[in-house]
């Protein structure tokens, strides 16, 4: 071997391993073919993090497989978060792979006009409250080994200020079973972080403020200014890198406030 391929090994590994942080992680991120989901998968992948990117219809979901086409470190899988049969598919494909970051950020909004008074449609309470809160317990559950075997041994999930009693929703009706959903999303997130705190595992709640995605704009008929979903995600990805133990009690918003149950 001569001095100068030695030395040109030497610079190409130095150049690989420079475009990989030292903090390189992997992220599992649920209902991640668009909104604010896809967001969290470019922006993780972007700095070098390794991505299990699942949503409901990969098949469906262009702009998402076009970005895994791109980057080696996003792998797209088929995930529907209330469907047991499909997390415990993708928890027996993952088997022992350590999970840093477990981004629940799959969510259902439905109708207004279908929860709110005088209107209420029992099939979409349900389906919301799946999503909403079944989904993050069952997808926790079954990754949970996967988590604590990790670096980080973070849960995050995507919660909202309309799951508080203050803020603006102190003022504001409607969307009945999204709020209850969210609200019921944090005790929850509570819970198991008390059950897994032995374990190390941080579980944090993270909300992305009025963030311009499907949901807002179309679903909810939001008229008002909106963050676009790459500032939003980039806020929440600064909240969830700092959390601790100690510090990931309240839910948190983009923009770094706290948001007060
Ligand atoms: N945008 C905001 O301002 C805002 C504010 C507060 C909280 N949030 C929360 O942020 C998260 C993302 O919302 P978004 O604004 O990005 O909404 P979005 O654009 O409507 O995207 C929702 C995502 O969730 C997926 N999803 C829905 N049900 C699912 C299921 N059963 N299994 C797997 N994936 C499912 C959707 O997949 P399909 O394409 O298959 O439907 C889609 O990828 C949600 O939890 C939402 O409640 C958003």
């Amino acid at each position: 071997m001569t001095r100068a391929f030695v030395l040109a090994a030497t610079c190409a590994y130095g150049l690989l391993t420079a475009s990989v942080p030292s903090w390189a992680a992997t992220v599992l991120v649920t209902g991640s073919n668009r909104g604010l989901g896809y967001e969290f998968v470019r922006q993780y992948a972007a700095r070098g993090d390794t991505v299990i990117a699942t949503t409901r219809h990969p098949q469906d979901a262009k702009e998402l497989r076009e970005l895994a086409a791109k980057n080696k470190n996003i792998a797209v899988e088929s995930l529907d978060v209330t469907d047991q049969a499909q997390i415990d598919a993708l928890a027996a494909k993952y088997k022992s792979k350590p999970i840093d970051i477990l981004i629940n950020n799959a969510g259902a909004m439905g109708p207004p006009s279908s929860q709110a008074m005088g209107s209420i449609d029992h099939k979409l309470f349900q389906q919301v409250m799946d999503t909403n809160v079944y989904g993050v317990m069952a997808v926790t559950m079954a990754f949970k080994d996967n988590i604590i075997a990790s670096e980080q041994k973070k849960v995050i999930a995507i919660t909202s200020v309309a799951g508080s009693m203050t803020g603006p929703w102190e003022r504001l009706g409607g969307i009945y079973f999204y709020r209850a959903s969210k609200a019921a999303l944090n005790n929850v997130m509570r819970g198991m972080g008390i059950d897994l705190r032995k374990q190390g595992v941080i579980f944090g709640l993270v909300a992305p403020g009025a963030a311009d995605t499907d949901m807002l704009r179309n679903e909810f008929g939001f008229k008002g200014r909106m963050t676009p979903a790459s500032d939003s995600v980039a806020g929440m990805m600064k909240n969830i890198d700092a959390f601790t133990l100690e510090n990931s009690k309240k839910p948190i918003d983009f923009d770094g406030k706290v948001i007060d149950w």
